[in-house]
């Protein structure tokens, strides 16, 4: 299955280069659009599954799922617009102030605790499936579907904390 690991430092490359805004469309319209298709989607294999899965591994899954739709409403609801209208303001010459919050820096670092939780969650998944393997044809579609998640993850993350959230507090510190 290692041929769908992907390295986040080579995926991240490009992203550093356009402006946030740019980066805030194509994490949403990439990354949370995948799992907004995809979490309901593997929810539906687990539920079909007629075969032995290791024990708690749905409610789990069913958990992160939950804990992941909350986490992308948030980042579009109201992270990524307060972090769009700061470089608005930048763009205008404006001084940066963060309209609706005291602090955008302490908002990512909420956000950052969530994905550290939810990358300990998939490494979970990875350890109790024996990194993704089984001889189960219908069991081995759900984790290959897990394993690709995984890897978005890895990569989605990465575009968030170490390019958006460090550019963000870079915009927020110019402004003080
Ligand atoms: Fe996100
Ligand atoms: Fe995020």
């Amino acid at each position: 299955m290692s041929e769908i690991t992907v390295d986040p430092e080579k995926e991240l490359a490009p992203w550093r280069e356009v402006s946030l805004n740019e980066l805030i469309k194509h994490i949403v319209g990439v990354h949370h659009a995948y799992m907004k298709k995809e979490i309901p989607r593997i929810k539906g294999l687990f539920e079909n599954l007629d075969g032995d899965l290791p024990d708690g591994l749905f409610d789990k899954y069913r958990s992160v799922a939950q804990d992941m739709k909350q986490h992308t409403f948030k980042e579009e609801d109201v992270l990524f617009p307060l972090i769009a209208e700061m470089e608005n303001q930048a763009n205008r010459g404006e001084q940066v102030v963060c309209s609706s919050c005291t602090s955008v820096a302490s908002y990512i670092e909420q956000m950052e605790l969530e994905h550290d939780d939810v990358l300990e969650i998939f490494d979970w998944f990875k350890g109790e499936t024996g990194g993704y393997s089984s001889g189960d044809e219908a069991i081995a579609e759900i984790y290959s579907a897990l394993h690709v998640m995984h890897e978005d993850l890895k990569v989605h993350i990465a575009k968030e904390n170490r390019i958006l959230h460090v550019r963000a507090i870079e915009l927020e510190n110019s402004g003080s």
